[in-house]
């Protein structure tokens, strides 16, 4: 039997292949390929186009620019052409910052099982000098398949979509990654909206977690990374998991004690860097929220008793007086399956907004926009109702 089994379904009409395979009938083809071209990790300078395969291929991107250009990407970083078994990666370099590009996928059986050519999908990179900016941000969906359906059909375009963790249910089992992260309830979920995930603390628990690096690509290629789109500084955090890295539930697999600290260091570089140092918006994502309604301080026992942090004071202690001293606004979270505004305070400056849960009537979506006057973040429940409004002034640089 083949390692790694894929159990999901390809959604309805999700997957646009076009059989090229003399000989053989249209569904052999399909077969190739097993979910929509995902565009992740949208830089000023390009993107990753990531897509999932049923055995092993080769592949490549045809890239068009505005003007009808198209120039072909089968290169990874170590001068392959890009292969895979399962899932299969081409990293875009060296496109103009907000500018419209259409990809399409080429995807060929290494082993005579034909070749796959999808549709020509759309998408803009990212633009730090725009005057204005709008994403989108989910959290906390835990495989919910009604949930992702009713999301990705009530959440407009934007810049990018921000999923901020608990895209699952514990990594039980292999053949969960591929449908979970790269064909979601059967949705196109980037589809003009190139997305970025932030882990959440869901994301790493399961013998298989360690595996969802090979699906989800981020600008750097690490789990905490930033960037700029328009007046917005974003920068995405990993909290980790919410009990300490030696709990027994976690079977000695994480190691989040450690990564916390490199974020620390790492964000007091980043933060200082002049595009987020003096951008107008300075936003945070973190899964964890790092402010709580009610904060209680757990302690050993705590943990073996089953209790878990509501808000990762092990993640606070590690990044606040740097969140203080860049004057972030703000620290987007889910985590917590309810709803949660925090306004800043004078111990902490930056407001705490928090998404809900994965069932249908606690979900919500945020919706930011941002212009010269204001950041405005927007949250929605799937009924379409105002859960949340917050606004925030510009900064001085
Ligand atoms: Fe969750």
């Amino acid at each position: 039997m083949k390692r790694r089994g894929f159990l999901g379904t390809v959604g309805g009409g999700t997957v646009a292949v076009t059989s090229r395979v003399s000989g053989q009938s249209g569904d052999a083809v399909v077969g190739l390929v097993n979910s929509p071209l995902v565009v992740m990790a949208p830089r000023e300078d390009g993107a990753e186009i990531v897509w999932a395969v049923t055995s092993l291929c080769k592949a490549w991107i045809e890239v068009k620019d505005e003007k009808g250009a198209i120039e072909k990407v089968a290169m990874d970083s170590h001068g392959m052409v890009p292969q895979g078994d399962e899932v299969v990666r081409v990293r875009l370099e060296g496109l103009k910052p907000g500018a419209r590009y259409e990809v399409r996928g080429h995807t060929e059986s290494s082993g005579g099982k034909g070749t796959a050519l999808t549709e020509w999908r759309s998408f803009r990179t990212l633009d730090p000098a725009a005057s204005e900016s709008s994403f989108v941000v989910w959290n906390d969906t835990h495989q919910n398949e009604e949930t992702i359906k009713r999301l990705h059909a009530a959440t407009p375009e934007g810049d990018f979509l921000l999923w901020n963790g608990d895209l699952c249910n514990d990594w039980h089992q292999e053949g969960w990654l591929v449908p979970t992260l790269l064909n979601p309830a059967g949705q196109n979920v980037s589809k003009n909206r190139p997305l970025m995930v932030v882990w959440g603390n869901h994301d790493v628990r399961g013998k298989w977690a360690y595996r969802m690096p090979e699906m989800i690509a981020t600008p750097n290629g690490r789990p905490f990374y930033a960037f700029r789109s328009g007046p917005v500084a974003v920068v995405c955090l990993h909290t980790g998991e919410d009990k300490p890295d030696d709990h027994p539930s976690f079977g000695g697999r994480v190691a989040f004690e450690k990564l916390r600290a490199e974020q620390a260091k790492w964000l007091k570089e980043v933060t200082a860097q002049p595009e987020f140092r003096d951008a107008p918006y300075r936003v945070v994502f973190c899964h964890i929220p790092l402010r709580w309604k009610k904060e209680r301080v757990l302690a050993q026992g705590d943990y073996e008793r089953g209790a878990y942090d509501s808000y990762s004071k092990m993640s606070r202690d590690e990044w606040h007086d740097a969140l203080v001293e860049w004057k972030a606004q703000v620290v987007i979270s889910g985590h917590m399956h309810q709803t949660a505004h925090l306004p800043g305070t004078k111990d902490f400056p930056y407001a705490q907004l928090v998404g809900g849960g994965p069932r249908p009537k606690q979900a919500t979506w945020i919706e930011g926009k941002a212009d010269e006057k204001a950041l405005t973040l927007t949250m929605k429940n799937l009924e379409g109702r105002e859960v949340e409004r917050v606004v925030f002034a510009p900064l001085g640089s």
